[in-house]
């Protein structure tokens, strides 16, 4: 070893020992006859010192030309300090240098290491190895390694066997675009990386595993999020001889052994709502319910008032904003704003704020006194409140309002990073209608069992099915997802009809899944989850991206790489791609 102690182990305790520690520079403070050099690595900074006079020249002499992140190997003897640090675990001593040597020196950094840093996005991840010096980024990958670690041990102790499946697969479609891979020896053919190992955990339970999982890299083209990168991980799990209910106790114990170990958070027993109720709710169906203000249907008491605008909507549905009864016109103009914005595209947003003078509202010509304290009645409004209330087409406005929620959750500090509001969404849909394509899409994916009581509508009445699909959701956002599976081949070969497929394109694609239903297929199921985004949760974070090591930019690229980039004109002849034949 270069060294006898990393940079965040030394105390008190070891005093008069004589280490060698290497590291890179902090800072250096240069006051003429003293000289103080932080040295860092990832365990933590110890304080180096010399003293004109007292150390070495040559020592002196080297730190007062040490620059920002040099590598440096020093020994010293350990000493007490005369001004201690207690924000720091090394900052009751500092070492009393007898010998200073640059390993390498290093260019001036083109941002700060420090915790919050001045460099911007992109030149973060262009020298993201230098980003990841940094200790907030550190510490989630730390983390991100804890979590592996605590997931696999936990899997294990039930029973669970961690496979690797191949990456060089053939397309499964889970609703992203492939990233494909051309084969150089099977010309003009070409391999899908992974969405999901989804196929492959189904035939592991038709091997009789029983009990799978793996952290895998799954591969999906699409259009990027704070919360979504080409390439993610999850914790993807599959389970033979379960039910639904099954599942979501397997996964509700292993999610709060987490919390519990990594967080040191006690999350109890979960909400679970149905798909139909998070939407008639929360207009979302990943409701963040760290807080109430679920939404009120005002539909029948606001009709036949001469306002036109509610008579001739579907629905009319309002939500209370406790204690924001004193919002100004600009405020109000904001909110109005913000539902008007095309992602939203509401044409506008009635209010009534409740306060000493009575209930006025941006509709007082349609309605009397009386009428606006039915309102404030029906949605809990009290004196100090206001009613936010958006009409039009039913799922279109739940959608809405449901932003709005968030929104003002996010004005009101509801939305606390530190506390945590896991729930089960269940009873999904199993399809859902596209009008562009005029076709129905499985809403999970095309595995996923209909509940057995409601095969019978599969073809009479598709829209109305549901499914034994169930997601995962921690203050708003999608950790995880899953379902039952169908392993009867007949109902498999039904759903691909429903989805449009041929019995051939069927075969064709999905045939090694079907033949193997033939073979003693177990009832199962499973679920996958968010690797990235359990992490970013645990780190109180929308972002996933500093929990990966290193991401993609949201225009996909690697910008330390520089990938994607384009390929040697032999590569491409060798591939049988050459630009030419396009
Ligand atoms: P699903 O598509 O719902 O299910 O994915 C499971 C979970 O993976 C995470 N996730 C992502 N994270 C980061 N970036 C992305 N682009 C991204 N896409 C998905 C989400 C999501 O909840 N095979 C099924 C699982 C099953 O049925 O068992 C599947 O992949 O947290």
């Amino acid at each position: 070893m270069l060294r006898t102690h990393t940079c965040g182990e030394l105390r008190i305790a070891d005093v008069n020992k004589t280490v060698t520690l290497c590291g890179w520079v902090q800072r250096t403070r240069d006051k003429g006859k003293l000289i103080w050099v932080d040295l860092r690595d990832r365990y933590g900074i110890t304080q180096l010192m010399l003293e004109e006079g007292v150390n070495k020249d040559t020592d002196i002499e080297t730190a007062r030309h040490l620059g920002r992140e040099f590598v440096v190997s020093v020994t010293g003897t350990v000493r007490e300090r005369e001004s201690k640090n207690p924000n720091l675990p090394t900052g009751e001593v500092e070492i009393d240098v007898q010998q200073l040597d640059v390993v390498n020196a290093a260019q001036t950094p083109p941002f700060t290491i420090e915790d919050e840093s001045d460099g911007g996005d992109e030149l973060r991840m262009k020298y993201r190895y230098l980003d990841l010096r940094r200790n907030p980024v550190k510490n989630n990958l730390i983390q991100r390694h804890r979590v592996g670690l605590e997931v696999r041990k936990y899997l294990d102790s039930q029973g669970f066997l961690e496979v690797e499946t191949p990456f060089l697969v053939k397309s499964t479609p889970e609703g992203a675009r492939d990233f494909v891979v051309p084969s150089r020896m099977n010309s003009g053919e070409f391999y899908a990386l992974p969405q999901s190992p989804q196929t492959l955990k189904q035939l592991l339970m038709v091997s009789g595993f029983d009990r799978y999982f793996q952290i895998v890299k799954c591969f999906r083209d699409e259009d990027l999020r704070a919360d979504r990168q080409p390439e993610f991980t999850q914790i993807d799990c599959e389970m033979s001889f379960v039910t639904q209910e099954d599942v979501l106790q397997t996964f509700e114990a292993m999610t709060n052994h987490l919390f519990k170990t990594v967080k040191g958070i006690e999350l109890g027993k979960w909400q679970r709502m149905t798909f139909a109720d998070a939407m008639r709710h929360y207009g979302s169906d990943k409701p963040d319910a760290r807080f109430g203000m679920t939404f009120v249907e005002l539909t029948d008491m606001v009709k036949d008032k001469g306002f036109s605008v509610f008579d001739n909507a579907e629905i009319v549905i309002g939500i209370t904003a406790k204690g924001c009864g004193e919002y100004t016109r600009k405020q109000l103009d904001e909110l109005t704003d913000f539902v008007k914005r095309p992602q939203i595209g509401m044409s506008g947003l009635i209010y009534a704020r409740y306060n000493e003078e009575g209930i006025k509202s941006s509709v007082d010509k349609f309605f009397t006194p009386e009428d606006l304290s039915r309102w404030a009645e029906t949605l809990d409004a009290q004196k100090g409140d206001l009613m936010l209330i958006l009409c039009g087409e039913t799922v279109k406005t739940r959608k809405a309002l449901g932003e709005l929620r968030l929104e003002m959750g996010k004005r009101l500090g509801l939305r606390n990073p530190n506390t945590y509001s896991p729930l089960w969404v269940v009873d999904f849909p199993l399809l859902e209608w596209d009008e562009e394509t005029q076709r129905y899409y499985a809403m999970h994916h095309p595995f996923t069992s209909p509940k057995p009581e409601d095969v019978a509508l599969l073809e009479s009445n598709p829209k109305a099915v549901r499914a034994n699909a169930y997601d995962m959701v921690i203050n708003g956002v999608e950790i995880g997802g899953g379902s039952i599976r169908i392993h009867d081949k007949s109902l498999q070969q039904k759903m691909f009809a429903v989805l449009g497929f041929s019995p051939e394109e069927a075969l064709q694609q999905f045939g090694f899944l079907m033949n193997a239903f033939e073979y003693g297929a177990p009832p199962h199921g499973g679920i996958a989850l968010g690797f990235d985004r359990l992490n970013a949760m645990f780190g109180g974070q929308d972002s996933i991206r500093d929990f990966i090591a290193f991401p993609k930019n949201n225009a996909g690229r690697d910008t330390m790489l520089d990938a994607p980039s384009t390929i040697a004109a032999t590569q491409l002849d060798e591939l049988c791609l050459s630009l030419k034949n396009k």
